[in-house]
């Protein structure tokens, strides 16, 4: 089974942004576990990131007609695009929703999401062990 694991703006700067909040792991780190994982779980995983929410809309597309399963950290979007949750209510596949810190911890506005209501879970707070855990889930449901 193909998963695309899919990453929204500013996670290329992981490492580098707000240590204190996400931690001293690089995105190339976090998609080495997601790939590592993967391969022992017996799934392929397409790793992405854009920085573009158009770009973003079109990977949700492929995974619509694709029927992917998907888990995605759509970052600061989650909490203000309509599009993206418009195009997360067209999959067909699970999602699985993840943030590396713990949204309900942080500012209000982090509070509300546009993904969730199509998610079919919701990590926050885990890290990376939250993309690893989505991963297993996924597995789990076509084993
Ligand atoms: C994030 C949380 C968002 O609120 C934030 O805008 C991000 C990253 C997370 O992984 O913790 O960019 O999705």
């Amino acid at each position: 089974t193909t998963v695309l694991v899919l990453n929204g703006p500013n996670l290329n700067r992981l490492g580098k942004r707000e240590p204190a909040i996400y931690g001293s792991q690089t995105l190339a780190d976090l998609e080495a576990l997601c790939a590592k994982t993967g391969a022992e779980l017996g799934l392929d995983v397409d790793f992405r990131q854009t920085n573009h929410e158009g770009e973003m809309l079109e990977w949700l597309h492929e995974a619509a007609d694709e029927s992917y399963p998907v888990v995605l950290n759509s970052a600061a979007w989650t909490h203000y695009s309509v599009a993206v949750g418009d195009a997360c209510a067209q999959l067909t596949a699970p999602l699985i929703e993840v943030h590396l810190s713990n949204v309900h911890q942080r500012e209000a506005f982090r509070h509300h999401s546009f993904v969730s209501a199509h998610a079919k879970g919701v990590i926050a707070g885990l890290g990376a062990d939250g993309y690893t855990a989505a991963l297993r889930h996924l597995a789990s449901l076509t084993a």
